[in-house]
């Protein structure tokens, strides 16, 4: 490791959803404590940080980014206290915890909204985005996500509409009020001093609106706001937030920008006062394709190494199908995770890829988010029993597919799983200078490969990446030697210039 960077760079963190890692209560939702006792598994596979997705209270309408109470912790995953002590032993074993922070709405039960929604004359009224009108016309064409309607909902008693980016039941915060910045910092100031690392913040750009409002043009009209919304006062609010972190030593601020463009994306890390790292999610919509993913690594290369701004890599997460189901095959997914865990940035895995699991398929009467969102969020399976070592005998979700084997215990048995395939690509990254913060540099390949150089000082390694279904030869200059291999074909051996189907390998040269 080396002293002189931040440690997020050199990391690799893995997302836990609360609700579907593991209950220890038997209430079928996930808890703290579940994630406690499942640290021996994080550390065994190698990973350097967690970010649990939100866990205060809630009346999870959005399934916990619906916040009631920024500094508490719901009764459904624990306490306060269940909350220490998860720090407290994820720390002893020398991993960083970094939680969600959703600082673009709150719950429509927090008690600011609640305050602000019962008078125009109360003192909290300006905390939220309020507008004039008639119950017939909102006061723009803005859509809300997840929902088949307006960005906006009319209030009876008050008799005004206000703001919300996603569901009704998450306004969105004002901004420009002061009282809200000042509000929004203690919140973090209260996790900072309880010792967490840092925090992913939850829709980081939707933080400034535009003056004035003004409707989407009309090929826009149908639009999400909160997928458009760049506004430039944004970055002042981030600057600030900025601020606080750095008031703490070595804390990550890794925002969420859910702007599917890099070059929109890039901007949201400042001149080093902002962001530290940003999701950048146009790679995770890339097909399994080499040009697709040649031209969304240049557009990394190009639009943030000018800025000195680090890249971040993900290709699953709580809200899109996981990429076992995209990509549709477990060579693809372990070919993927090769690519994931080589590229330079810092990579983000979601709990259960190292399983290969794919999407739950969830019958129509047990779906519950309006998003559809449900099938990357099934319960994550430790064991081959009924139950798959939760307590209770039936888990919010149903369970995926493939339970019975794709499994932590029963693949930490086989050798050959695609969970060892992960631990192995994560051992060679702690070993590897040039994995973990070295250059990179495109290496010329056939039709249907990717091929890259990993460099820091002497330290050297390559990796191919056929996305093509049949085999391909790939002749490369000197002796190499073969680190991983997604198939765990030819490790420790002679690399004979030869990719087979869908097949990822990294690569040091021979020693000697
Ligand atoms: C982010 C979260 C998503 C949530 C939304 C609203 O995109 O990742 O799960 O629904 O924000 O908070």
């Amino acid at each position: 490791m080396s002293a002189t960077e931040p440690w997020w760079k050199s990391a690799v963190v893995y997302q836990i959803y609360p609700r579907s890692f593991c209950d220890m209560t038997g209430n079928g939702i996930g808890d703290l404590e579940g994630i406690r006792r499942h640290l021996d598994h994080l550390q065994w596979l190698g990973v350097d940080a967690i970010w649990i997705s939100p866990f205060f209270r809630s009346p999870m309408k959005d399934y916990g980014y619906d916040v009631s109470d920024y500094c508490d912790v719901d009764p459904l995953f624990g306490t306060l206290a269940d909350f220490d002590r998860l720090l407290a032993d994820a720390h002893a074993r020398g991993l960083r915890v970094v939680i969600d922070w959703v600082p673009n709405h709150t719950s429509d039960r927090h008690p600011w909204f609640v305050a602000s929604r019962s008078s125009r004359r109360s003192a909290k009224r300006d905390w939220y985005i309020w507008r004039d009108g008639t119950p017939d016309r909102p006061p723009n064409n803005w859509k809300g996500a997840f929902i088949d309607g307006p960005a906006w909902t009319w209030d009876h008693a008050s008799g005004q509409w206000y703001l919300h980016f996603f569901l009704p039941e998450q306004p969105d915060l004002n901004w420009a009020n002061p009282e809200v910045v000042a509000a929004m910092h203690a919140t973090l100031r209260f996790w900072l001093d309880r010792g967490v690392d840092g925090f992913r913040m939850d829709v980081i750009h939707g933080l400034g609106k535009p003056a004035g409002l003004p409707d989407h043009p009309p090929e826009l009209a149908a639009v999400w706001r909160c997928v458009v919304n760049d506004e430039p006062i944004t970055h002042d609010y981030v600057r600030g937030i900025r601020s606080v972190i750095d008031e703490y030593p070595d804390r990550l601020m890794l925002g969420e920008v859910f702007l599917l463009d890099t070059a929109r994306v890039a901007p949201y890390y400042g001149s080093g006062d902002e962001l530290q790292l940003a999701f950048n999610f146009p790679p995770l919509f890339a097909p399994w394709n080499a040009r697709a993913w040649r031209r969304a690594v240049d557009s990394v290369v190009s639009e943030l190494d000018p800025r000195d701004a680090w890249p971040t890599w993900v290709l699953s997460n709580h809200d899109q199908p996981r990429h076992r189901t995209r990509y549709g095959t477990e060579a693809r997914a372990r070919a993927a995770a090769v690519l994931l865990l080589t590229l330079r940035g810092t990579p983000f895995l979601y709990a259960g890829e190292e399983l290969g699991l794919e999407d739950a398929v969830v019958p129509e009467v047990r779906r519950l988010d309006p998003g559809g969102r449900d099938g990357c969020r099934a319960p994550i399976p430790w064991d081959a029993g009924a139950t798959h070592g939760w307590a209770g005998d039936r888990a919010w979700l149903p369970w995926p597919p493939e339970a019975e084997r794709r499994n932590v215990e029963t693949l930490a048995r086989e050798r050959t799983s695609i969970l060892h395939l992960y631990r192995r690509l994560l051992t060679a990254r702690r070993r590897s200078s040039a994995l973990r913060l070295g250059a990179w540099r495109p290496i010329a390949s056939p039709d249907g490969v990717l091929a890259y150089a990993r460099e820091r000082a002497e330290d050297r390694r390559i990796v191919l990446v056929n996305f093509a279904s049949s085999p391909v030869d790939a002749r490369l200059e000197g002796e190499l030697t073969v680190e991983a291999a997604s198939d765990g074909a030819g490790e420790g051996e002679r690399f004979r210039d030869r990719l087979g189907p869908d097949q990822a390998v990294l690569l040091r040269p021979a020693i000697g």
